[in-house]
């Protein structure tokens, strides 16, 4: 049988709401199982070793986006992480930045999201004056539903934004996220507004023209979203607008 190794996991603690907590590493050693991933690990070591440790898990299945955290130095999904994947089995975790703390790896990325999809009136409008609910849905082409579908599977995890040197300078950089989401609406036959209307919403340096294409947004993003092509292509349009 195959020995078992052990894993060395050093987190970042802190409770910015606690005066006496001060930020300091700490360090737990367990025992690796066979398929091991950073959600198990992390759960172990709550349940076993540290019931204090706070962290954030819904879906363990990479959909529901509440378990970001920096894993040595990269943003990442902790339940699509496998501890496999780090031969020396020693990963430092802290909490991903741009995003208010709440607790050691828990961090409010709902908070953010919210303010970003007012900032970016994410729904849709139709300028209607009127609203006439007896009216038929309008056929939409299936190659443009699909294209939608597309940028939708975003699961709002902030990787992006934690992973973007403009974000971490400007706190209210709306982030790949949130251009993403522009994209969305701007390709939907649904919404009326116009490429004006868009860069009223996201023409500046805090929207399409704040991003220095590092491209760290789409080499870490879990859904493997094309976002450095939507935001070229959102930049092209917004860019003509007089
Ligand atoms: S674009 Fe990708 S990295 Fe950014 S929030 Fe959506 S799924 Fe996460
Ligand atoms: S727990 Fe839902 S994405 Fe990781």
């Amino acid at each position: 049988m195959a020995q078992q190794k052990d894993v060395t996991i050093s987190v970042l603690k802190f409770n910015p709401r606690d005066k006496e907590s001060h930020p300091k590493f700490v360090e737990y050693t367990l025992q690796e199982t066979p398929g091991m991933t950073l959600f198990i690990a992390l759960n172990k070591i709550r349940q076993e070793m540290d019931p204090d440790l706070a962290f954030d898990f819904v879906c363990r299945a990479g959909i529901c986006g509440s378990c970001g955290m920096v894993v040595n130095g990269k943003p990442t999904l902790a339940c699509r992480t496998l501890v496999a994947n780090y031969p020396d089995r020693k990963l430092q975790l802290i909490p991903m930045p741009a995003f208010e703390l709440i607790k050691d790896l828990s961090v409010n990325t709902g908070k953010w999201m919210d303010s970003m999809s007012n900032r970016v009136e994410s729904w849709i409008v139709d300028n209607e004056k009127e609203i006439d609910i007896t009216k038929i849905e309008e056929k939409m082409e299936p190659k443009v539903a699909e294209d939608i579908f597309e940028l939708d599977r975003c699961v709002e995890c902030g990787i992006c934004v934690a992973s973007c040197g403009t974000a971490l300078m400007r706190p209210n950089f709306v982030g790949a996220v949130g251009l993403n989401r522009v994209a969305r609406f701007q390709m939907d036959p649904r919404d009326k507004r116009t490429d004006e209307d868009f860069y009223d919403l996201v023409g500046d340096d805090d929207g399409i023209f704040g991003c220095m294409s590092l491209l760290a947004c789409e080499d870490h993003c879990p859904k493997n979203l094309p976002l450095q092509n939507k935001i070229a292509y959102m930049r092209r349009k917004l860019v003509s607008v007089k």
